[in-house]
């Protein structure tokens, strides 16, 4: 490989996106929109969905950033920093995520393997769901690459936004942390939330606001049931989770060491689960625990012990 080559493959920020149903395919075309790489490739056992979805999504790249989108084979992936695997059934209305546990870890049981063969070095992001069990499994299936899944940081940001909402104010000055399985058993640290750096309770009386157990109830109901009302009503999400995984590849890919809940192995509890990671390029730096109530600190264990369920039904 020539000099000028060397760099230029230094130069390509490639991510490959295995899965180009509705998450995998809004996930590259929001990282298009966001110019989070130089180069997109879509990887799909329907090969012509993959191409045409790769098509459509390419068309944009004139109007928004030159992000060079194409389909291919798993070989297709080399090169790639990043590859995000949101490969497998999703939810159908009324179905909950662990009841695609068995189906989607027979397809991982195909995929991953390909994936580590052919992307070297590559961070896996794990989309698809279960997703804390399916990346306890993808850990278990790729040993030698660095492991995330998207886990909470949608729902954290559902959080945000909820109590944006009530607050009156930019989510972006509401923190605040959903720990644990995203899924059912979910932990909303309510003692670390803070609107304009203030804990949620002083805010809202400093604003004189309402803020009652049945208005937090509320947004607890609507961060954790969020998924299951969107999907009765158009059958999947694919915005919110889509944007949720450009976030998590763009701080992976810049380096920038950003705080997100993504789910990783965590050994104090024997299982994936999301809590506050600091994210970089080879993956995740460091976690840090929150402080938590005795009762968060239960709920959080609860938890763990629905994702180790889970992770014993694989046998890992
Ligand atoms: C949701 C899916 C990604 O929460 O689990 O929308």
């Amino acid at each position: 490989m020539s000099e000028i080559d060397a760099v230029l493959e230094l130069a390509t920020v490639k991510v490959g996106v295995v899965g180009a149903g509705l998450v995998g395919a809004t996930a590259a075309y929001a990282m298009t929109l966001r110019d989070s790489c130089s180069e997109i490739v879509l990887v799909d056992q329907d090969e012509s969905r993959a191409r045409a979805e790769a098509q459509d999504i390419a068309h944009a790249a004139p109007i928004s950033h030159g992000v060079r989108v194409s389909s291919g084979d798993y070989a297709a992936l080399k090169g790639s920093r990043l590859v995000l695997i949101a490969a497998g059934a999703n939810q159908k209305p009324g179905e909950g995520r662990t009841e695609l546990l068995e189906k989607n870890a027979e397809i991982f049981r195909q995929v991953i393997p390909q994936v580590a063969q052919h992307a070297p070095g590559a961070v896996l992001l794990i989309a698809t769901n279960p997703v804390d069990a399916l990346t306890d499994l993808a850990v278990h299936l790729a040993p030698e690459h660095a492991v995330m899944g998207s886990g909470t940081v949608l729902d954290s940001a559902r959080l945000r936004w909820l109590i944006a909402q009530h607050a009156g104010v930019d989510a972006t000055n509401v923190h605040g942390y959903v720990l644990g399985e995203h899924g059912d058993s979910e932990v909303i640290a309510w003692s670390s939330a803070t609107v304009a750096g203030l804990p949620v309770a002083e805010f809202m009386a400093a604003r004189g606001l309402p803020w009652t157990p049945e208005i937090r109830a509320g947004i607890e109901a609507g961060t954790r049931d969020a998924a299951a009302s969107i999907i009765g009503g158009k059958r999947a999400t694919y915005y919110g989770i889509g944007a949720a995984l450009a976030r998590i590849a763009e701080r992976v890919l810049g380096d920038r060491r950003a705080v997100l809940t993504v789910s990783a192995p965590t050994p104090e509890y024997g299982v994936s689960l999301s809590i506050p990671r600091i994210v970089a390029a080879g993956g995740i730096e460091a976690s840090v625990m929150p402080k938590l109530t005795e009762d968060e600190k239960a709920a959080l264990e609860r938890s763990a012990a629905v994702l180790r369920a889970a992770k014993a039904k694989l046998g890992l």
